[in-house]
């Protein structure tokens, strides 16, 4: 999915099924991403709600993100509700970063 502003695209979001297998949570956006340019303007908050919409009709009701343990978009997930829930070690090209995942149990109200 992607948001259009005069006709450029200025933001994707990606989601679908939890990938690892969690046990809780069967949805998950894997990515999003607005250009910097055109971020806090609540677009972020819009493509996660078109998001949600897509995961619900998938027959989703939880969902989680993953996000780079040093990213300052945690603000963005913390302000749209999301709970913490754990972290892991990513691997990514010869480094070992950290990732956290961010989770929503009943993602009904958020794709309102
Ligand atoms: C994270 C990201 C998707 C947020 O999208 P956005 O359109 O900028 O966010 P919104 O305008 O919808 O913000 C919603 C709320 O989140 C919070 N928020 C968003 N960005 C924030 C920031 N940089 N610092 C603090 N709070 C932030 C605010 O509470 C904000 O509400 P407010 O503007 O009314 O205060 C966007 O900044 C982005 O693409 N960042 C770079 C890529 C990235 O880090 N992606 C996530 C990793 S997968």
């Amino acid at each position: 999915m992607v948001a259009e502003q005069d006709g450029q695209i200025v933001g994707f979001v990606s989601g679908g099924p939890e990938r690892s297998g969690d046990s809780l949570y069967s949805g998950e956006v894997y990515a999003i991403y607005i250009l910097p340019a055109h971020q806090r303007k609540g677009i972020g908050r819009l493509l996660i709600r078109e998001a949600v919409q897509a995961l619900l009709a998938q027959g989703f009701s939880n969902m989680l993100i993953w996000v780079l343990s040093d990213n300052p978009s945690r603000t963005f997930y913390e302000a749209l509700g999301g709970e913490f829930v754990r972290e892991q070690p990513i691997q990514i090209g010869a480094q070992t970063l950290t990732e956290a995942a961010y989770g929503w149990i009943g993602i009904t109200p958020l794709g309102r």
